[in-house]
Formats: structure tokens, sequence, C-alpha cells
């Protein structure tokens, strides 16, 4: 009954690193082969928490230039900024009067962000989930790549879109649209880096919040900082293992073969079966070499794009009035169905 639509959204918050690459954005690249992908800047999301304007400009067109130079192409799909497209906030009221405070109140992401001074958070942080719903939802969007944290907030698109169609079931057949106006969204979380570790503690996601900059590879670094990032990532003393199950009780190995893997576009089984019995300083040495390989070309490109960034503008301005016409024609239906 839908059209198969791909959505994802990266957060202008600073700092993209190697997991945001093959988590999300590398994946994003792909999925261009096979669908049609709406790709966002959500800077909605970003100011969850306060942002620096001057800094959140900088890093909205630092986003969409790490998309164009992973190898988005926005002439034949659509990369743009949420703020420019006024439907997700709006869809965004109607799904948080959907959504129940129960199902927010189970997000482990918001508990995470808020710590210990919840009555101290934003409400927007808490709202975060039914944007994300509005986000993917206002196109209708039917599959969203995505890093394994965002699980439980593509569970709850499901819930809203499930219990939308439920609670205006007879509204939506009247206006035409059949059993169900929202698809439920399926999350595409595949691959060997779904939840890229930090490089100094192999139980912490590598993120963007880390105070440690040991921890990630960022998309801006350059060859000498991503080889020496590697070269003190924290490993265990034992050689790699032949196969995967050795790697099952050695996070930090199994995290290096996982980038590895990902980085060459292969499975961990295939990074063992050459590697399986080297020492870290040898197989260090060569994921220097093929993260350099991978990673400086973008880096390279990233800077070519942000000394223009009226280019960067032009691309975001065209890609909002695409994905506006999209949204609108969403919103004008759910308004209709709402009664509105
Ligand atoms: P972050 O989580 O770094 O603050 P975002 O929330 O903007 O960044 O996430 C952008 C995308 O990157 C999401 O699809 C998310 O799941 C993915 N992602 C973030 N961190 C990682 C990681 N360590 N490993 C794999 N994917 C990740
Ligand atoms: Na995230």
């Amino acid at each position: 009954q839908f059209k198969e639509l791909v959505f994802s959204g990266v957060q202008p918050t600073g700092n993209l690193h190697l997991g945001n690459y093959l988590g999300a954005i590398k994946r994003f690249v792909t999925m261009q082969e096979t669908h049609d992908c709406i790709y966002c800047v959500v800077d909605m999301h970003a100011i969850t928490v306060w942002q620096d304007p001057k800094e959140l400009n900088r890093q909205i067109r630092e986003v969409t230039a790490a998309f164009l130079a992973a190898g988005i192409d926005p002439s034949k799909h659509i990369v743009f900024n949420q703020s420019q497209v006024s439907q997700h906030a709006e869809l965004a009221w109607v799904f948080n009067c959907i959504a129940r405070m129960g199902w927010a109140n189970r997000m482990t992401q918001f508990k995470e962000k808020a710590g210990k001074d919840r009555e101290n958070a934003s409400v927007g942080l808490f709202a975060y989930p039914m944007l994300m719903a509005a986000d993917i939802l206002v196109y209708r969007a039917t599959h969203v790549p995505v890093g394994e944290d965002q699980k439980q907030h593509l569970e709850l698109t499901r819930d809203v879109a499930q219990k939308f169609n439920n609670d205006y079931a007879e509204s939506i057949a009247e206006h035409g649209f059949g059993d169900a106006f929202f698809p439920l969204t399926e999350p595409l979380i595949a691959g060997p880096a779904t939840r890229v570790m930090s490089l100094r503690d192999g139980s912490k996601k590598m993120s963007k919040s880390d105070p440690s900059d040991y921890s990630r590879i960022n998309l801006t670094d350059d060859a000498d900082t991503i080889a020496q990032k590697i070269r003190k990532a924290k490993t265990d003393p034992e050689p790699l293992p032949s196969e995967v199950e050795g790697l099952k009780t050695r996070p930090e190995a199994e995290n290096l073969v996982a980038i590895y893997a990902a980085l060459t576009d292969a499975q961990p089984a295939d990074v063992l079966r050459d590697h399986g019995g080297a020492q870290f300083s040898g197989f260090k040495a060569s994921l220097v070499d093929v993260a350099v390989a991978k990673l400086s070309p973008i880096a390279g490109e990233m800077r070519r794009l942000m000394a223009d960034p009226g280019h960067i503008d032009t691309v975001l301005g065209e890609g909002s009035a695409k994905a506006r016409v999209l949204a609108a024609q969403t919103m004008d239906a759910v308004k209709d169905i709402v009664g509105f």
C-alpha cells in the first residue's frame, strides 16, 4: 500500500564521528541505489539542548557537507534541514497529542541526556521522539537506516502511526485513505557497525559528546590524527582470534574488527580470516591504512565544500523546497482527518 521511501536524519551538534559515518551516513549513500531517499539535518532536534546560534549555523552546513562529501546526491534525492519545513513541527504537535506520557517516559535516551537533573531538562528534550516520528511520517517513509541507539525511538514511531491509524480509522476511510494513513516504518539497523564503541572504553558507544577526543575519530580528522587515535586505542594483550566467537568477551578487539569490516565492506569473519593471529600493533597499522584511505577524501571534500557556504545553502534551499511539497500533502490530509 505504501511506496517504499527512505528517510533519516543527523543532528548538527558537533563532532561528526566514525560511528555516525558507519552506522548512518555511509549506509545513506548505499540506499540511494535502490530507493528514493530523504536525508535531513535535524536542526530542531539540536536545540533541545542549548546551542550557540553561530556555531549551530556552521554545524548545519558541516553536516550537509558531510552528506555531500560522503556521496549523497542532492540532484537525485532530497537533502535539507528540518527547520525550513514547518510541517515537521506541525505534525509533531498532533503526535504529542497521540503519544502517551508513559511511552515518552520509557525512552532511555531521554533518561541518559536529561541525567539526574530531570526537572531542568527542556520540555523539547522530552518531546524529541514525537518530533522524530513526525520527521519520518510527514513523508510517510517506510524505511529508516539508523544506528542501534535509535531502535527505541523507531518503535515509538510505529506506535504513534498505529494509534493515529486506530484513533482516526473512520475519518481516514471517509477521506479515501483506506484502512491506514501512516505506514508502520521499519528501522534498518544492519551491517557490522550498528553500534561503534568508544576507542577508549569498549563499554561506551562512540559519541559526539564524549569529553575525550581520543574516544572517537572525527570525520574532520587529518591522517596523522586518525593514525594517532587508532594507535592509542585501548586493546587487550592477546593476538586477534581467527573466529568471531573469539571476540565475544573482548569488546575493544570486537570494535576494531567491526570498524575494519565496515570500512572495507566486509564481515568480521572476513577480517579475521585475513588477520587472525596478528598482534594489535600490526592490525592497527592496517586499520590506519583503510581508515585513512576511506576518510581522508571525505574530510578533504568537506573542507572544499565548507569554503563555499553559499553553495551549501543553495543545496539546502532547493532540498527544502522539494521536501515542503511532499510534507504539505501529508499535513493537508492530516488536517482533514483530524477535523481541522
Ligand atoms: P549522536 O548519537 O552521535 O549524537 P545523532 O543522534 O545525530 O548523533 O545520530 C545520527 C546517526 O548516527 C543515527 O542514525 C545514530 O543511530 C547513528 N549513530 C550515532 N552514534 C553511533 C555509533 N556510535 N555507532 C553507530 N551509529 C551511531
Ligand atoms: Na543518536
